[in-house]
């Protein structure tokens, strides 16, 4: 009894097994025909994936047209249409703005050119050449298609360390023309701080060495001064000073290593820069650390010729070409 009722028992499971596997293949089977045949009819199912054989197929536009037809926006929102401006002498184009001009003729050798900032005369048939400002200078951004009669110029005249892309031989390989502080280039501008060799002979700010003592004594000035407004640039000039301090008092204005304040109207790095005060302030020193923020061939700015004109040492650190 107990033993008919177990295989009844098991006989019941089995069969409710089979009959529950048979449904879902069933449910399955039938689901898999839908498929098929009725909710994704070959031509829709043929339409999601890229069909390689077929040539007009939308043109889908690369980052670089997209970021240049917003730059081209930009630049006629700013300087204006060009529907009616079809200027008959050779276009110089700024790619990088540069002057800020919408467009202006003045002499280029011995004719006119047309300098402009505006983009919309990219594809105009006299542009001749494009220029391009170094540290503003994008592989990501560039008039292309380049064409033959196309000249691209280069002006580099900040720190190697703005664009490390021109400090690079397939760079530079671009330009047909370059103006940079490396004296190989076509017009070089390695002096550009230095305005005339007057400035070096002039000694309106120059000090007596009993004179630079008392500024020590009496002033308590260091005998060596810093000044600088870029911290922990790539020639690691900070390292240098904070170990020089250790020996030697340093008067460190800038926003590093600061210990002196400079007071006004000289505070302000870009105004002061150039004022007579600041000019005074460093004369008053017997040395001056004259550090560029990058380690590069003829880089030498108004860093190394300032204390010159003033009569004060400078401790220059920078182009090797600097004896
Ligand atoms: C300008 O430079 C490019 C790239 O090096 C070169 O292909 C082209 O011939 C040059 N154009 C002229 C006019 O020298």
């Amino acid at each position: 009894m107990r033993l008919e009722r177990l295989f009844c028992k098991r006989r019941f499971f089995k069969c409710f097994a089979v009959f529950i596997l048979l449904f879902m293949a069933w449910m399955f089977i039938s689901f898999m025909m839908t498929i098929n045949d009725e909710d994704f009819p070959d031509d829709v199912v043929y339409d999601i994936f890229i069909d390689e054989t077929q040539d007009d197929h939308p043109h889908v536009p690369l980052d670089q047209e997209i970021m240049e037809e917003a730059a081209r926006k930009k630049s006629e929102k700013r300087y204006g249409s060009v529907e009616n401006v079809d200027p008959p002498d050779p276009i110089i184009l700024w790619w990088t703005e540069f002057t800020l001009e919408p467009g202006k003729s003045r002499s280029c050798k011995d004719k006119r050119c047309f300098f402009t900032n505006n983009r919309a005369f990219k594809s105009h048939k006299n542009l001749r050449a494009f220029m391009f400002y170094g540290t503003d200078f994008s592989p990501n951004d560039l008039p292309l298609p380049r064409q033959k009669h196309h000249e691209w110029a280069l002006l580099h005249e900040e720190s190697p360390k703005n664009n490390y892309l021109v400090c690079h031989e397939e760079a530079l390989n671009l330009f047909n023309h370059t103006s940079t502080f490396r004296r190989e280039s076509d017009f070089p501008i390695t002096t550009q701080h230095l305005h005339s060799l007057k400035w070096l002979e002039s000694d309106v700010y120059t000090k007596t060495i009993s004179q630079k003592n008392r500024y020590q004594q009496q002033d308590g000035l260091a005998p060596v001064m810093f000044v600088q407004s870029d911290c922990d640039p790539p020639s690691d000039r900070d390292t240098f000073v904070k170990l020089l301090m250790k020996h030697v008092k340093v008067d460190s204005y800038g926003s590093c290593l600061h210990n002196k304040h400079l007071s006004h109207p000289i505070e302000k790095p870009l105004e002061g820069m150039a004022h007579k005060d600041f000019y005074e302030l460093i004369s008053r020193y017997k040395f001056a650390l004259s550090m560029e923020n990058a380690v590069c061939k003829d880089y030498i700015t108004e860093k190394f010729w300032r204390p010159l004109m003033v009569g004060t040492v400078p401790i220059a650190f920078g182009s090797p070409a600097l004896h």
